[in-house]
């Protein structure tokens, strides 16, 4: 076999064969399972969009109806898992808590049945239906409160909102969250989900898979990007502040959150929803302030930046939408976990079978037969 030349990152490196989403950089195209990201905001839903990505098809009216009944049989927790929620600090952020909760998830499930369709169907309904709990939930407890139990009565994106916030969501708030969500349900072999399939590589149980995805998402130059946005655009302060402070970025070589990508050169397609769904918000709602800060930093970005390819990314307007639905700002990448389950479970599936363990290689720099020096001998 030849020796592949080093990149950092991997970048351009096929790491898999897979047929669940398509990118295409430079035209600003996204698909998933042959269908574009626009069509499936405007006219699908999370659930049916998942089921799309997990199981290779759009769903009949039948096989729907039965997914969206197993997701509401199974958005409760385990009381155990509540119970371990209780000991988790009320600093600690979000995402450690859902990491913890999604590996707990295992121990209750861990049975590793690969060969077994049951196993896998149940191991994606689990993990779909009760990350959603998981989230709400630590929002309340962490504050000393009893979490909000799941409504059956109300659909995916409402009953998060519902357990979120305490109160039932109005109709246009629960419909545009639900298009967020499929909007970062999948992306290619990103960051966590190369992460997921080199844990799933191992044989090892969908709960564990996950749990070193949420680990991987939580970064802020992935999934993380999108707190740190709003972070930036509070520091910014004003829209006459833009300019200075692109301007000192570019000086340092210091990365712009919500800006750049390495695949998209141009402004990311789920921007452009996410910029819209925004606008509709504030139209209902207000307008937020920040967003004319955000509206000049992408101009002066494009005009400092674009050059190189760099524009703005999912997410960057994401937490505008999230911040006019009330959301809190740690809870912005958790909730792009929750979406992103999906596409961590069609890759974990798609991959079972392959049974070839991810093992790259290096290019060793170390020196070679040195001496071991006692302790004693040592300056
Ligand atoms: C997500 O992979 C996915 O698909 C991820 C994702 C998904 O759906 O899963 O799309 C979700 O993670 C979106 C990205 C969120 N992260 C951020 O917004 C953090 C800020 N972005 C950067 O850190 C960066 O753009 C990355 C990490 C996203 C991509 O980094 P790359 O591909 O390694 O790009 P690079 O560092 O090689 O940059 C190329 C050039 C460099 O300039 P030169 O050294 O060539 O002169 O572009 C510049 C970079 O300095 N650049 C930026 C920049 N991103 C790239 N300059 C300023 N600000 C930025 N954000």
């Amino acid at each position: 076999m030849t020796a592949c030349e080093y990149r950092p990152g991997l970048e351009g490196i096929p790491a898999t064969q897979s047929s669940i989403s398509y990118v295409d950089g430079h035209q600003g195209i996204l698909e998933y399972r042959g269908i574009r990201i626009d069509e499936l905001a405007q006219k699908s839903t999370f659930l049916e969009t998942a089921y799309l990505l997990i199981w290779g098809g759009l769903p009949s009216k039948q096989e729907l109806n039965d997914f969206q009944h197993e997701i509401r049989y199974h958005r409760r927790l385990k009381y155990r898992i509540r119970d371990m929620m209780k000991c988790f600090p009320e600093s600690g952020h979000p995402m450690d808590a859902l990491q913890s909760c999604a590996a707990a998830l295992g121990l209750f499930y861990s049975k590793r049945a690969l060969d077994d369709p049951t196993y896998i169907q149940d191991a994606v309904v689990r993990l779909l239906a009760k990350i959603p709990t998981m989230v709400a939930a630590f929002k309340l407890m962490r504050k000393g409160n009893d979490p909000v139990q799941p409504r059956d009565d109300l659909d995916y994106a409402a009953n998060f909102l519902y357990m979120l916030n305490e109160r039932e969501p109005d109709m246009l708030a629960a419909r545009i969250f639900d298009i967020c969500l499929t909007l970062h349900a999948e992306h290619t072999i990103n960051a966590s989900t190369f992460s997921a399939m080199v844990t799933a590589s191992t044989l090892t149980d969908p709960y564990a898979v996950v749990a070193s995805a949420v680990g991987t998402l939580a970064g802020p130059l992935h999934g993380g990007a999108n707190e740190e946005v709003i972070a930036m655009l509070e520091e910014i302060g004003s829209v006459e502040n833009v300019r200075p402070y692109v301007e000192d970025c570019v000086q340092r070589k210091a990365r712009i959150m919500g800006f750049g990508h390495r695949v998209y050169k141009v402004k990311d397609p789920r921007a452009q929803i996410l910029q819209g769904l925004a606008e509709q918000l504030f139209a209902k709602f207000g307008r937020d302030a920040y967003y004319d800060i955000a509206l000049e930093l992408e101009e002066v970005i494009n005009e400092k930046l674009g050059h190189k390819g760099v524009y703005p990314n999912v997410d960057f307007y994401s937490g505008l939408v999230y911040r006019k639905l009330g959301i809190p700002t740690d809870l912005f990448t958790p909730i792009f976990a929750i979406a992103r389950v999906a596409g961590w479970l069609a890759h974990w599936k798609e991959q079972i079978g392959e049974n070839r363990i991810f093992r790259p290689t290096q290019i060793y720099q170390g020196p070679h037969e040195q001496p071991y020096i006692p302790v004693s001998e040592r300056p």
